[in-house]
């Protein structure tokens, strides 16, 4: 039997919001066993109850007032799960502010709102959580923080963004070029309509934002990495990296130097005897550099519904059992 019961409000009924509130209606039992908790979904917040319908809880759990939900006192556990920066970072701080943890996968939100945020969870005593907010589903924040413990991070690396792997791979394998291969992940559902936040970078540095200000514990604001998309990418650069025994990869990367860091995302050479030249399609890979540990690899699926509730799960999980202990934190 269960212990604690913990119960969870889910804001964003889409993607993600809805593979999470499933989880947490029909896989309780599994959950339990696994956790030794009682995963409870109170509610969730959308625009309207067929969101509920849709992603299979009910319509009966959907709340159209997200401040209620989060005030509800049977609510000790705010998944956010809308994305964009607004209305998601207020929502986020007044979560913490009222001492309720919160678990988001929004990395837009987080990236430039960082500080508020954290000053809203020590108001609240409550913890900042998102793990599933970088590299979806790969444990990578809780592995950042572990290497944290006896190591300076002197570098880290990643292919951080499915949508523009997924692209450039294909690129390579079929010789082809970015506007047709563009047009045929779309199709795919592996890019969006407006595919911008990905192809031009965007999206890879909110994630590299956030992987740095935990390295260097301070917050890093998106705006400080220098940023270039793969839209200029051609056949012609894939071939000629192929020529040179490698090819192309969106990297997004740190270096630490003598007065702070180096910071960018932008289409890189990467030989054949690199391990990220064979990440494929939409998987990422970041690489973390420490100067006790050497260079660890971390490598697995970096979005989809099932890996990204997976780490949202976690993050639930331990928020429940550690408190404010287990919350994000800079350089403490
Ligand atoms: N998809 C992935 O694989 C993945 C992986 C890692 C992290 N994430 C992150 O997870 C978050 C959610 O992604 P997703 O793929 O689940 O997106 P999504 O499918 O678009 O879901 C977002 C949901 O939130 C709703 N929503 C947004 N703003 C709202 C508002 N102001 N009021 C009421 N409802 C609102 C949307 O409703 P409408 O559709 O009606 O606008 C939609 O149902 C994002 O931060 C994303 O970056 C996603």
């Amino acid at each position: 039997m269960a212990e604690q019961r913990i119960g969870v409000a889910v804001l964003g009924l889409g993607n993600i919001g809805g593979a999470v509130a499933r989880a947490l209606v029909h896989d309780a039992s599994a959950l339990e066993r696994q956790s030794g908790l009682t995963l409870e979904l109170v509610g969730g917040f959308a625009r309207g109850p067929e969101y509920g319908e849709r992603a299979g809880i009910g319509r009966e759990r959907v709340s159209s007032d997200a401040e209620a939900l989060i005030d509800d006192p049977q609510v000790d556990v705010v998944v956010e799960v809308l994305g964009g920066e607004q209305p998601a970072a207020a929502l986020i701080s007044r979560a913490l502010a009222a001492g309720k943890h919160v678990v988001t996968a929004n990395k837009e939100a987080v990236s430039k709102h960082l500080p508020a945020m954290l000053a809203a969870a020590r108001d609240g005593n409550s913890a900042l959580m998102c793990e599933a907010s970088v590299g979806g589903g790969i444990p990578l924040l809780v592995s950042l923080r572990q290497i944290m413990a006896t190591n300076r991070i002197e570098r880290l690396r990643g292919i951080v963004n499915g949508t523009t792997n997924f692209i450039l791979s294909k690129m390579d394998a079929e010789g082809a070029d970015y506007a047709p291969t563009l047009a045929e992940a779309q199709a795919l559902g592996y890019a969006e309509p407006d595919p911008t936040a990905d192809v031009e970078g965007f999206d890879a540095s909110y994630k590299l934002a956030i992987l740095a200000s935990l390295a260097l514990g301070r917050h890093v604001h998106p705006q400080e990495i220098s940023r270039t998309g793969i839209s200029g990418v051609t056949a012609l650069d894939i071939a000629d990296a192929r020529a040179r025994g490698g090819t192309i990869r969106l990297i997004a990367g740190m270096q630490r130097t003598d007065d702070g860091a180096t910071l960018s995302v932008a289409p890189t050479f990467i030989p054949n005897d690199d391990l990220f030249s064979r990440v494929m399609s939409n998987f990422n890979a970041i690489e973390i550099v420490g100067d006790r540990v050497g260079p660890v690899l971390l490598h697995g699926q970096g979005a989809g519904p099932s890996p990204t509730s997976s780490a949202i799960l976690s993050d639930i999980i331990e928020a429940a059992r550690a408190g404010s202990a287990a919350s994000l934190r800079l350089g403490e």
